[in-house]
């Protein structure tokens, strides 16, 4: 295949490419980024007519635009595939701990350090370089091609859905593919075949309606942050299990096959240790550390702020108390209904001596895809292919909930098709993608949509 000769020849052309993009600070969750969105989606736009795509879009949304294009060359006997990528990112913080600035591409050995080097430029980038190799070779690429690249991904997506069931027919395909998630490790490839939902809420809780001095009021007025910290230390028990009434009802159990299999992919408790920097590791008992971060629900607190936090003391009986939780959740939680269960768990266990709010920032239903697909199987001898040994089949425990709206809404299965490493630090600072696997993901997309197209 001509297509993966061009690849090779032009890798980079390819990386001073993605550097550029990597440059934008394209954050999706903070306001005062909005021009960098726009940029961002500017560009990328410029780059897919580049790459060959005839029709190319920035199509506006309530938040930030979805990037549109298709290039159907192959005709309607051939497949459609619906690519999807994020071309917005986390923010960069905390900034101290990063090693080089967070929108400085840097690359060191094999490693491009930057803010969406994995999650998720530079493998979106991937499949807009795949196509451009097929226009260069071969004039077009052998499936019919659409994307959809989306600017608020990091932020919970939500003009995204809305967006799926207004244009169903624009983006109806055989099949979906998104790199967004990791492989198990640099030799050993494997395709992601279920996600973690998430259902995600602030809670506000106040005490006093002002400030008052700790020393003339603290001892008969119940501080909001004492409180907030012991209504939320009764979320869990000891083992990590989440005491919130209802949450485990609809957790689909893993049966003793998937458990079986799970188990057989590799895994070093040790490394995983030293990758996460941790002691020991935390949960569950009765389930293995892969099962409890993919196949088990979660709650964490993200944030937890109110009062003095700046150097020095402040002697201060807060009227406030503010807390960020998520809970990641498994097939088939739903993330309204876990929402309003700890919604109405907190307000139940708040003392009465202060009031609760609890604000639903978003939610995203998890998924698990076919394993049997033409697409599967086309994905599976790709990534044997590019990386020289067959892909293991393994679940995530993040989140994409695009998966679950292309099922329900458009009908159609997704290929995880990611290229991420587990220690890319993603969401954290020196974020990195390793650039073998950049390549390497541009030469799998060309193996599958080869082999899509026979
Ligand atoms: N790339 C991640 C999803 C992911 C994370 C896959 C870890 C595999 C391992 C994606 O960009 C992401 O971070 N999603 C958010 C979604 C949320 C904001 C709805 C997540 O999982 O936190
Ligand atoms: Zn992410």
């Amino acid at each position: 295949m001509k297509a993966l000769y061009y690849a090779q020849a032009n890798q980079d052309k390819f990386l001073a490419e993605l550097k550029e993009f990597l440059t934008i600070p394209s954050v999706s969750t903070q306001p005062e980024h909005k021009p960098d969105i726009e940029r961002a989606a500017a560009w990328l736009w410029d780059k897919l007519l580049t790459a060959g795509f005839p029709k190319a879009e920035v199509m506006p949304t309530p938040g930030h635009p979805v990037i549109y294009a298709e290039w159907l060359a192959a005709g309607a006997e051939a497949p459609t595939v619906l690519i999807y990528g994020h071309y917005d990112v986390q923010p960069p913080d905390p900034l101290e701990m990063w090693d080089t600035p967070p929108f400085e591409p840097t690359i060191v050995g094999d490693d491009l350090f930057c803010r969406g080097a994995s999650d998720d430029k530079g493998q979106l980038y991937v499949h807009v370089k795949a196509v451009e190799a097929f226009k260069e070779t071969a004039g077009a690429p052998p499936i019919n091609i659409k994307c959809i690249f989306e600017g608020e991904e990091e932020s919970g997506s939500p003009s995204l859905n809305p967006f799926i069931r207004e244009h169903t027919g624009m983006l109806a395909a055989d099949v979906a593919v998104i790199s967004d998630t990791s492989i198990l490790g640099k030799e050993l490839p494997s395709i992601v075949y279920a996600l973690r939902g998430i259902a995600y809420v602030e809670v506000e809780v106040t005490g006093p309606d002002h400030d008052l001095h700790s020393g003339s009021y603290g001892g008969a007025v119940h501080n909001p942050i004492n409180a907030l910290c012991a209504m939320i230390a009764r979320l869990q028990d000891e083992d990590g299990r989440i005491t919130i009434p209802g949450f485990y009802d609809k957790v689909r159990e893993l049966d003793p096959e998937e458990r079986a299999e799970l188990a057989k992919a590799p895994f070093e408790r040790e490394a995983w240790l030293h990758e996460a920097g941790v002691k020991t590791d935390w949960g569950e008992p009765a389930y293995t550390i892969v099962e409890r971060t993919t196949a088990r629900p979660t709650l964490d607190v993200n944030g937890i702020w109110g009062g003095y936090i700046q150097p020095g003391a402040k002697t201060v009986l807060p009227s406030k108390a503010f807390a960020k939780i998520s809970m990641r959740l498994v097939p088939d939680q739903e993330p309204a209904e876990i929402t309003q269960l700890i919604r109405n768990h907190l307000t139940e266990i708040a003392p009465p001596t202060v009031s609760v709010e609890v604000r639903d920032l978003h939610g995203g239903d998890g998924a698990i895809v076919r394993r049997d697909s033409p697409a599967m199987k086309a994905a599976f001898r790709a990534y044997a292919e590019a990386f020289g040994k067959e892909p293991v089949f393994i679940r995530e425990g993040g989140s994409i909930p695009v998966v679950a709206a292309f099922q329900k809404v458009l009908g159609i299965e997704t290929i995880l098709m990611g290229f991420g490493l587990p220690d890319d630090r993603l969401h954290a600072p020196n974020e990195k993608f390793h650039l073998p696997n950049f390549y390497k993901g541009i030469e799998t997309v060309l193996h599958f949509m080869d082999f899509l197209g026979e």
